[in-house]
C-alpha cells in the first residue's frame, strides 16, 4: 500500500491506497459458490481424534481471525492456546463441574428442551481428546503506550466476528471445531492464565474428527428464511429464484 495523505501533527492516521483487485464476475460467482459449499460442510464436532495438528495452521487461522473488523479498531480479543494434557484435563474437570450444575439445576426446562435434539450432556471427553483448545477472551479495555486505560467499543460484536472468521479459517484449512460455552466460563481465566479484566467469550475445541464421527442431523434455514429483499430491484435478485 502507498501512503497518500500528509497527516503530520494530527492524531488521524495516514491514508493508504486500498489493495483491492476487481475480479471477473464469473470468477466471483464461482468462488462464492465454492466458499458456501465448503462452509455448508462445516459441522460442530464433539468426538475428536487425538491426532496432533500442525501448529502453523492454528497460528495462521488466528492471524486470519485477527484481521476481523473491530469497534474503533481496538481489536479487543485474546486467543489463549493450549495443547498441554494437564491444562486440558483441568479444563475438562472444571467444565464438567459447571455443566453438571447446568444440566441438573441451572438450565431452564426451555433451554434443556432446545438442547435435547443435539444430545449434548455434561460429559466432555473431547476437552482432553482434542489436540488443541483455544480460550477466546474479550477485552473491555485496551492500554495506550503510556499504560493508560482506553475503553473498547462494540467488544462483544467484534470478538464474535473474529470468532466466526477463526472457525471458517480452521474449517477451510481442514480442521474440525466445536464452539463450546461451558456455563459459566469464569474458570477459563484461571485455566488460561488471563487477567480478571478479560471476559471469557468461548472455548474453541480444535482437531480432527474421530474415525466414524457422527453429528446430529440438523437443518439449516433456506435463503428466503434468513434474508428478505426490500424495494424495487433488477432481474437476478429474487431470493426464491436464486440458485447458489
Ligand atoms: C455461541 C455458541 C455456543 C455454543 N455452545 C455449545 C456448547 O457449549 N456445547 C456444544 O456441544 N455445542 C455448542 N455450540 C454448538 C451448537 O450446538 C451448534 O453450532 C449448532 O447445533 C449447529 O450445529 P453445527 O455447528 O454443526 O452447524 C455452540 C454454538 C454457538 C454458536
Amino acid at each position: 500500500m502507498t501512503q497518500d495523505t500528509d497527516t503530520e501533527g494530527s492524531n488521524t492516521l495516514p491514508n493508504l491506497t486500498l489493495d483491492f483487485e476487481y475480479q471477473p464476475e464469473q470468477h466471483m460467482i464461482n468462488t462464492s459458490r465454492l466458499f458456501y459449499q465448503s462452509l455448508q460442510r462445516r459441522r460442530s464436532v464433539r468426538d475428536f481424534s487425538t491426532k496432533p495438528v500442525p501448529a502453523s495452521v492454528i497460528h495462521q487461522a488466528l492471524l486470519a481471525a485477527g484481521t476481523a473488523p473491530s469497534g474503533a479498531n481496538r481489536q479487543p480479543w485474546h486467543f489463549a492456546i493450549t495443547t498441554d494434557a494437564q491444562v486440558k484435563a483441568n479444563i475438562r474437570a472444571a467444565a464438567e463441574r459447571e455443566e453438571q450444575a447446568f444440566y441438573n439445576d441451572r438450565a431452564s426446562q426451555e433451554w434443556l428442551d432446545a438442547l435435547e435434539p443435539l444430545g449434548t450432556t455434561a460429559s466432555k471427553p473431547f476437552l482432553e481428546h482434542a489436540p488443541v483448545l483455544i480460550g477466546i477472551f474479550s477485552q473491555k479495555f485496551s492500554y495506550a503506550s503510556d499504560g493508560s486505560q482506553l475503553k473498547n467499543y462494540y467488544t462483544y460484536e467484534s470478538v464474535g466476528i473474529a470468532c466466526g472468521m477463526l472457525i471458517a479459517a480452521l474449517h477451510q484449512a481442514g480442521l474440525a471445531t466445536l464452539t463450546h460455552t461451558p456455563s459459566p466460563m469464569k474458570f477459563l481465566n484461571n485455566a488460561f492464565n488471563r487477567p480478571a479484566t478479560e471476559r471469557p467469550y468461548l472455548l474453541l475445541v480444535v482437531g480432527y474428527p474421530s474415525e466414524g464421527c457422527t453429528v446430529p442431523a440438523i437443518g439449516r434455514k433456506t435463503l428466503t428464511q434468513i434474508a428478505s429483499l426490500v424495494g424495487e430491484t433488477e432481474d437476478g435478485w429474487d431470493l426464491e429464484q436464486s440458485q447458489p
